[in-house]
């Protein structure tokens, strides 16, 4: 069933080629120029009156819900808030009938985001779940249903719901837009076209696995490292560390680039890794500063950059790993592949169970 992969979490993480297909595939029209969404009730009217967008998740869904904040006010200029399912539901939100609330959650039955999504609903919000599982308590509960077409993931640490999450962002800020006239239909078919190529770039990159296996290897002789960035970067980062720390046990922290010197840089030390994502272009100059400030404490900074700036980014990094070039807007789909590989690596380096790390659990039902 592992389908000759030594873990799971491996098999899962080749699969996610596919996954992407699966997950576009029946939601984009017969010319691939715009998305259609045939699971969505809400009418025009309905999406223009929407005020506020919340997004509650736990977890890796959480992380993919920063990055889903950043595409929806991005594409709709709609204000979203990202919280943790835990948080959310204690803080009394401020919820109302003109709120779109996203519930994200791979299995469906996620303690706390289920209860947020009551609490959503009590308010008088619609709510939208993106979810991997069809007829999980989420997807019965919530008004519209996007599935992930991600298929059923075994390994604790999650990739390919994650990055399928990505996807189902994609097409519903591209399709909020389309909706309200916030981007031109030019536009958004050229992101489509940049999408579609998004599975064959994966596959490139799931070709340079040595790489980053090698990489693993030496990381995982070290106790503490960091992953920074900015935007999208630092919403990435996040997630990159969450993987590194479930199933590595290694700790590590993911710092806005810019928040470094209120605080962390006193933590950087001659040899401590840095892992920094710098996909942004209009952001190089401002990480790349950040880089040398680690470096000039002897940092030693893995550079993941988007293809065709290696050699501007290349000189202030040590080491270097490039994933094939696409529009800054969809980096995230690409950039977190390395991370989950470094993570994979660096669990398999130290002799963990990967598929079941410790103390945890694939889906947590209790609070
Ligand atoms: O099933 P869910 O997406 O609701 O699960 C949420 C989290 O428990 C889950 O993403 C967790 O963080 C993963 N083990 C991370 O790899």
């Amino acid at each position: 069933e592992k389908a000759g992969f030594e873990h799971f979490m491996l098999k899962e993480i080749y699969e996610q080629p596919k996954a992407y297909r699966d997950t576009m595939m029946g939601r984009l029209s017969d010319d691939g120029r715009s998305v259609q969404l045939k699971e969505i009730g809400m009418t025009p009217d309905q999406i223009k009156s929407i005020r506020n967008v919340h997004i509650v998740a736990c977890g890796t869904a959480y992380h993919a819900g920063l990055v889903g904040k950043s595409v929806i006010e991005n594409l709709t200029r709609i204000p979203v808030e990202t919280d943790v399912a835990s948080e959310y539901r204690y803080r009394s939100p401020i919820i109302t009938p003109e709120t779109l609330v996203i519930v994200v959650s791979q299995s469906g039955e996620t303690a706390d985001t289920l209860a947020a999504l009551r609490e959503a609903k009590r308010c008088g919000a619609r709510v939208l779940a993106i979810t991997n599982v069809v007829g999980s308590s989420v997807s019965r509960e919530a008004d519209d249903v996007m599935i992930t077409q991600a298929g059923p993931e075994i390994a604790v640490a999650s990739t390919k719901a994650y990055t399928s999450q990505l996807i189902a962002f994609y097409l519903l800020g591209l399709y909020l837009a389309d909706s309200l006239g916030t981007r031109d239909s030019e536009w958004i078919a050229e992101v489509l076209e940049a999408m579609q190529q998004l599975p064959e770039q994966v596959e490139s990159l799931l070709s340079q696995s040595n790489v980053l296996k090698q990489v693993a290897e030496s990381l995982a002789k070290h106790d503490n490292l960091f992953f920074i960035g900015r935007g999208t970067d630092f919403a990435v980062a996040q997630e990159g560390s969450l993987k590194l720390k479930e199933i590595s046990y290694i700790h590590s922290e993911a710092y806005a680039a810019g928040e470094l010197k209120h605080g962390t840089l006193a933590l950087i030390e001659e040899g401590i890794p840095v892992i920094a994502l710098i996909t942004q272009e209009d952001l190089y100059e401002k990480t790349l500063s950040n880089i040398k400030e680690v470096k000039a404490r002897g940092a030693h900074v893995l550079g993941i950059v988007n293809g065709g700036s290696e050699i501007e980014v290349g000189k202030s990094v040590d080491e270097l790993f490039a994933i094939p070039k696409t529009l800054p807007l969809l980096t995230p789909a690409l950039s977190v592949v390395p991370l989950q590989l470094i993570a994979y690596y660096a669990s398999l380096a130290r002799g963990n169970d990967v598929d079941k790390p410790r103390n945890l659990a694939k889906s947590v039902t209790v609070e």
